[in-house]
């Protein structure tokens, strides 16, 4: 039987793999991990014993043809490196570091190839999954990727140049929304009696409930704003301050992330040796 192979069990890996299973998506005896850490799959193994488990990344690979790289981006190239001896035209390599390139991946393997972001959000099956598939990656496989992270997430697929702006708007935006309420509800309690741990759970009560309207009710931003900010309200007045200062921050927060990018891609180009 030709397995689905996972490599990396760490903070991503792990997530992604545990909600595949209790989402059903993939039965237990379909699937081999392989981590560096061979002890920290001992829980999984309780839970799910028939799963394969291993630290051997070449055991792995000459059992798999769709191998998922769930390693830090530094390990990727170590990783497909080791396993080449038994990757064929027929494997499948999918990874998920957002700063290599296609292109990086394929001056290495020449094979199929599918980048595919994640999001913290998929641990309550939320939020979006994007992905780009390369030339060489049929529509039947192509589908069962996209089937898989449908079943965690939203699936978007877009173009690999969109990849570093979509990070942010859905990989990286978890930890800026967090802030961004941490801060709002941090605010609130030093103005008022409410101690910070009570701010904390009135906004994300809200901020649940906000979401829900967004998306359940399908109210766009703007319909929102103008339903609870009445002309010559107090919200008004709080929305034009959020107006003239959010435009510049989150200018600041794009340009400085795609300056980190550019740095991680010029350090990975140096190590594939692509442009
Ligand atoms: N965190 C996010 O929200 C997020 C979102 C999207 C994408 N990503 C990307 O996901 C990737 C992984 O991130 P992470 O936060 O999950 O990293 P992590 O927690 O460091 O996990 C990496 C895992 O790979 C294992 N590993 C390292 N070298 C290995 C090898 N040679 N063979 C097999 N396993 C090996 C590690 O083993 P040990 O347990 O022994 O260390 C660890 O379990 C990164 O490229 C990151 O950019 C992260």
């Amino acid at each position: 039987m030709i397995k689905i192979g996972f490599i990396g069990y760490g903070s991503m890996g792990s997530m992604i793999i545990n909600r595949l299973l209790s989402k059903k998506a993939l039965n237990e005896d379909q699937i081999i991990i392989s981590t560096r850490t061979k002890s920290k799959l001992g829980s999984l193994k309780k839970e799910y014993p028939q799963i394969e488990i291993t630290d051997n990344n070449q055991y792995l690979s000459s059992k798999c043809e769709k191998i998922f790289l769930f390693v830090g981006t530094s390990t990727v190239k170590e990783v497909i490196e080791d396993i080449m001896v038994n990757i064929s035209g027929e494997s499948h390599i999918i990874y998920i570091a957002a700063a290599l390139t296609i292109e990086n991946v394929e001056s290495i393997f020449k094979g199929k190839i599918t980048k595919f972001i994640p999001s913290l959000t998929s641990e309550v099956a939320e939020g979006i999954s994007l992905i780009c598939h390369n030339e060489k990656v049929t529509k039947n496989e192509a589908e069962f990727v996209n089937n898989l992270f449908n079943s965690i997430s939203t699936v978007k697929i877009i173009e690999e140049d969109d990849f570093e702006i979509g990070s942010d708007l859905t990989s990286c935006s978890p930890a800026f929304i967090a802030k961004i309420f941490m801060e709002f509800a941090k605010k609130g309690a030093k103005n008022s009696n409410i101690s910070r741990k009570e701010a904390e759970d009135m906004v994300i009560k809200t901020f649940y409930g906000t979401a829900k309207l967004l998306h359940d009710e399908n109210m766009s931003f703007e319909e929102l704003i103008s339903r609870v900010a009445t002309k010559g309200g107090i919200t008004e007045e709080g929305v034009k301050v959020l107006d003239k200062s959010l435009p510049p921050i989150f200018d600041e927060l794009f340009k400085t992330t795609q300056i980190k990018y550019e740095i991680i891609k010029e350090e990975l180009n140096k190590e594939y040796n692509t442009n």
